[in-house]
């Protein structure tokens, strides 16, 4: 999907509710001209969102790229300024992940793509990175850029050190608690302190708590928030600029350390961090679904992989093309409890249904909930074939769903959950969900009511192209 595109009055089929009005908006890699190194890596490809718009009884559809410094550099100079360090393994070890190049073209200019998640905040969409620049703020309804967010300079260095004033790293799955006020992230590095957790409010004002014990450079992608507490977990998975140097892969799975968990007090982000180490094998939780405390316990919901979904040169020789996370992996519904009290994190499997993408009633982050949703599949080889949404009761495990049927490919991609009104009880509302069909060029953003998935979706917002891959997304309430 190499254009940007406006659809003022997109084609809807079957009945839209009544009285939806805001945005759903997400992000994902979208070529606009190849790197210097020919990479196909998601992390090297700049980032495009892409905004869904209820409003006045209309649906418009735009796409726009994100006006990051490198895409502004790279437009300006109309070639591509970046090389990377990893850049010449050709084959799977190309992240893309190593540091930039540097020359007279790129110098102080943030390597960072804002590529992988769009999400609302303060009234504009924040596009967000991975690693390697701040967040940046779009207009909901143009999309238009508007600009680096003005508390990027408080934040943190991400995998790279900073490169110019303003530059810093946020993580790309913040959780904002509507109450408190308080938005929470994550970023994580490859030196101590390993991982930075930030709290942003609505005045700009960035608190940080670095994790200075933390044990090892464990990919923080995601984290949970309670009423209470931020939860960062930290998983053998690896990454390391160290391990370029070595000729190898940036990421590692290392399976002789331990599980670490942070559980840090929300009410006293400068106060001492409670550490716990698992009693469990090694294992990965990717997103998270998000957490209740029940009985002074932490539990903490997500799909559970038993190993990363990325290739690591522990498992893939040297010289192999890349295979996606959803042909390296495979996961299941899962739950890792805290016993604050005794010290102790205990983790099972709930299910065998392959699982990815969960989302929440986002309302009901930092706040007790019930509701689940998730993209759902079966198990195909090593991997995932994702074809299904699902809802599920985190408290009685019950479980609806309903299933993309079509025989040739489709993308089910990540849902969003909308309230039938802002102050409707958590889950009372609707799931949208992106999906593309590969071969007919089209794209139907399906509406559901969250409580009766089974019966299919009541209204499909049809896109006459297919939308490139967007691995997140959010929605903006304009009521
Ligand atoms: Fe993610």
């Amino acid at each position: 999907m190499r254009f940007e595109a406006t659809i003022e009055d997109c084609i809807v089929s079957g009945e839209l509710p009544d009285g939806l009005e805001g945005g759903f908006y997400r992000n994902g890699p979208t070529w606009r001209r190849p790197n210097k190194q020919g990479l196909e890596s998601v992390y090297t490809i700049d980032g495009m969102v892409q905004g869904l718009v209820f409003r006045d009884g209309k649906v418009e559809f735009r796409n726009r790229w994100v006006r990051t410094p490198k895409f502004v550099a790279e437009e300006r100079a109309g070639r591509s300024l970046f090389s990377y360090a990893d850049g010449e393994f050709d084959d799977w070890r190309a992240w893309g992940l190593g540091d930039a190049i540097r020359d007279e073209h790129n110098a102080g200019i943030p390597q960072g793509t804002a590529n992988i998640n769009a999400m609302p905040f303060n009234g504009e969409v924040l596009a967000l990175s991975e690693q390697g620049c701040p967040p940046i703020a779009l207009d909901p309804i143009t999309l238009e850029t508007k600009g680096i967010v003005p508390w990027s300079s408080q934040l943190s260095d991400g995998l790279f050190e900073k490169v110019c004033f303003g530059d810093g790293a946020f993580g790309p799955h913040p959780k904002w608690d509507d109450v408190k006020e308080e938005l929470w992230s994550c970023t994580y590095r490859d030196r101590k302190p390993f991982i930075s957790v930030h709290c942003v409010t609505l005045d700009g004002v960035v608190r940080t708590k670095h994790l200075d014990d933390g044990p090892y450079c464990a990919i923080a992608h995601d984290m949970w928030i309670t009423e209470n507490y931020a939860i960062v977990a930290f998983a053998p998975f690896l990454q390391d600029r160290a391990r370029i140097a070595q000729g190898r892969g940036i990421y590692g799975w290392d399976t002789s350390l331990p599980t670490v968990i942070a559980v840090i007090r929300r009410d006293d982000i400068d106060g001492p961090v409670q550490w716990i180490e698992a009693d469990f094998e090694p294992e990965y939780i990717m997103h998270t679904l998000s957490a209740n405390e029940i009985d002074g316990k932490i539990v903490l919901d997500g799909p559970i992989f038993d190993s990363p979904p990325f290739m690591t040169d522990e498992v893939f020789p040297p010289g192999g093309p890349f295979v996606p996370f959803w042909q390296v992996g495979t996961t299941c519904i899962g739950r890792c409890v805290l016993d604050l009290e005794k010290g102790r994190a205990t983790s099972e499997h709930l299910g065998d249904t392959p699982v990815e993408l969960p989302k929440i009633d986002e309302r009901f982050w930092g706040k007790p909930y019930e509701w689940g949703f998730y993209t759902a599949g079966e198990r195909v080889k090593d991997g995932m074939r994702m074809n299904t949404v699902m809802r599920r009761n985190v408290h009685t495990g019950k479980e609806d769903s309903y299933t993309i049927k079509h025989d040739r490919p489709v993308g089910v991609y990540e849902s969003v959950f909308v309230p039938r009104t802002p102050d409707a009880p958590e889950g009372d509302g609707y799931l949208i969900t992106p999906v593309s069909y590969f071969n007919e060029r089209h794209t139907d953003f399906m509406v559901f009511n969250a409580d009766d998935l089974p019966s299919g979706p009541v209204a499909k917002v049809v896109l006459p192209f297919a939308v490139g891959w967007t691995p997140h997304g959010h929605w903006m309430d304009f009521r």
